[in-house]
């Protein structure tokens, strides 16, 4: 470590990486979640440039899982203008354990906390002058979905106060959900048990409420997705592309789809729904992708027709074969004329045969 004579700061950042990521497997088999190409760059570069674009540099990344490829990647932070820190669980310790798990190499009274699959719009400044001015001691930032079912509730009274935690409930009193951003007065932090799991919505938010502490709502509409299922990535990747969900590590212009540099597309290939092509994949002739997520090398064949999927690094998809709402792990082989619909997950390296699995009868 070195020494520096700069004041610090009066934000830091910390971002848990420390996931396994099971609902991404097996693309999470090989890569942290948070390092998954999204848009073309991992999805964690996007949420740094965020964070930079806000004014906050100084920023901790709460490893576990594959901890090495974070620091193998991104090193000292220098290339994205930010200083990172990276603090590893050798056991995974939770959401809430991984905040507490940090707290020595915090030195900003305020402490910014992202989950490292959020996808989002928010103005961050904004959720830290929320902090500022209701004098809280967490801020949660609160988004309102159409749906509020399949997440965490959390309603607030007249001034913004949080009321309660309520976890997936079929009869929710409000559309307003935990996004998975909070500001923690660094004192706070310290609260948190040490050295064991602690999950930081079930346990650490519902414990400091029943104490009677101020926990303060910052509620917005702003964009916000969850990337952590293969449906809530593709459909993220897509807003990337598209520019509905922004963000500053995408320069240029906005379209239909993305090639990276390296990638081939055959002359009549159609790329719509903000498909993402990596870098040195292959696109035959009349392939046909409309929200597809290609990632770097895989080979997609003539007239294969790809929708709303995931190809794994590698992976081979063959002449005429149909894949809708599916994954396919790095480096699998699937044959020409294969049918793969409706959720299917392919392993990686495994090889499907030419009309190996399929839905209809017409061979
Ligand atoms: P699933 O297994 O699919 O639920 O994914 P996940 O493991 O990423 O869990 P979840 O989506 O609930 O995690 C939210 C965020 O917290 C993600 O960015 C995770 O990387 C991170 N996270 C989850 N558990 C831990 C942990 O034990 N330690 C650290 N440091 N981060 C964690």
């Amino acid at each position: 470590m070195t020494t520096t004579e700069t004041a610090a700061p009066d934000v830091q950042a910390l971002i848990l990486v420390g996931g396994k990521g099971t609902r991404l497997r097996p693309l999470t088999l090989s890569a942290p979640k948070p390092m998954l190409p999204t848009a073309g760059v991992p999805f964690l570069t996007h949420l740094i440039s965020r964070i930079r674009d806000a004014g906050i540099t100084d920023i901790v990344l709460g490893t576990s899982f594959k901890a090495e490829v974070f620091n193998e990647h991104y090193g000292d932070g220098s290339d994205l203008g930010v200083t990172l820190t990276y603090v590893t669980e050798e056991e995974a310790l939770g959401t809430g354990g991984g905040i507490r798990n940090v707290y020595d190499s915090l030195v900003a009274d305020t402490v910014l906390v992202f989950n490292g699959d959020v996808l989002g719009g928010t103005d961050i400044r904004e959720v830290l002058d929320t902090h500022r001015d209701s004098g809280a001691e967490v801020t949660l930032h609160l988004v309102r979905v159409g749906d509020p079912r399949a997440f965490g509730c959390v309603p607030t009274d007249d001034d913004g106060r949080v009321t309660a935690f309520l976890e997936k409930t079929q009869d929710p009193p409000t559309n307003q959900i935990n996004a998975g951003t909070y500001v923690f007065n660094r004192d706070v932090i310290a609260e948190i048990p040490a050295g064991r799991a602690v999950s930081v919505e079930r346990e650490v938010f519902p414990k400091l409420l029943a104490e009677g502490r101020h926990l303060q709502g910052h509620v917005d509409s702003a964009y916000w997705r969850d990337m952590g299922t293969p449906e809530d990535f593709v459909r993220g990747s897509a807003d990337l592309v598209r520019g509905i969900a922004p963000s500053p590590a995408l320069a240029g212009a906005k379209g239909e789809s993305l090639v990276k540099a390296g990638a081939h597309v055959a002359a009549g290939a159609v790329l719509i729904g903000g498909t993402v092509v990596g870098a040195d994949a292959m696109i035959g002739p009349t392939a046909r992708l409309d929200g597809a997520v290609i990632f770097d090398g895989a080979i997609v064949e003539a007239g294969a027709v790809i929708e709303r999927s995931i190809i794994g690094f590698g992976a081979r998809i063959g002449r005429g074969a149909l894949i809708r709402d599916t994954v396919v792990g790095d480096g699998a082989h699937v044959g020409a004329r294969c049918e793969l619909l409706r959720g299917a997950r392919v392993w990686p390296g495994v090889q499907l045969p030419e009309n190996g699995i399929r839905f209809s009868t017409d061979v």
